[in-house]
């Protein structure tokens, strides 16, 4: 069975949003959760709507992206219990894995071309999260929030 992975975005990722979904269908079952054109849309909605899919279990994991990916990832944090790593690099998104264990990983589409964008995307699924010490801190960011 191929994992489900879910993926939003307003706008300004739409194009970048379609040519990931395309390039991961073939492996993943990729839920795309809108926006559908280049439409103007309000990023909060469609990003936080997405991020309550992952809270509820439906995707366990998001790709969310928007012009700059800054307002998806502003939107993103504020949901307790949603890490979102906005990552412009494969080292980054690899560290939102092992130490952060994001569950959403927010992309530019305004900044990133789409082979850099796919490599990013790629190492972010494929990477583990390590547990431990960094398990001990998410616990001490959930207190705070
Ligand atoms: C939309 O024009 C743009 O503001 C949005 O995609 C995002 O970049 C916001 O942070």
């Amino acid at each position: 069975m191929k994992e489900k992975i879910g993926i939003a975005t307003d706008h300004g990722g739409f194009a970048l949003k379609e040519f990931l979904r395309k390039s991961l269908e073939e492996t993943y079952e990729m839920v795309d959760y809108g926006t559908k054109s280049e439409e103007s849309v309000d990023y909060p909605t469609i990003i936080g709507d997405a991020c309550r899919k992952v809270l509820s279990n439906e995707v366990p994991r998001l790709i969310a992206l928007c012009g700059t990916g800054i307002g998806a990832s502003i939107a993103a944090n504020r949901m307790k219990g949603i890490r979102a790593a906005l990552c412009h690099d494969e080292f980054t998104a690899e560290m939102s894995r092992r130490h952060n264990n994001a569950n959403v990983l927010v992309l530019g589409g305004r900044v990133l071309g789409t082979d850099l964008a796919l490599r990013i995307v790629k190492k972010w699924i494929e990477t583990d999260f390590e547990g431990g010490r960094h398990q001990k801190r998410l616990g001490l960011i959930e207190e705070q929030s």
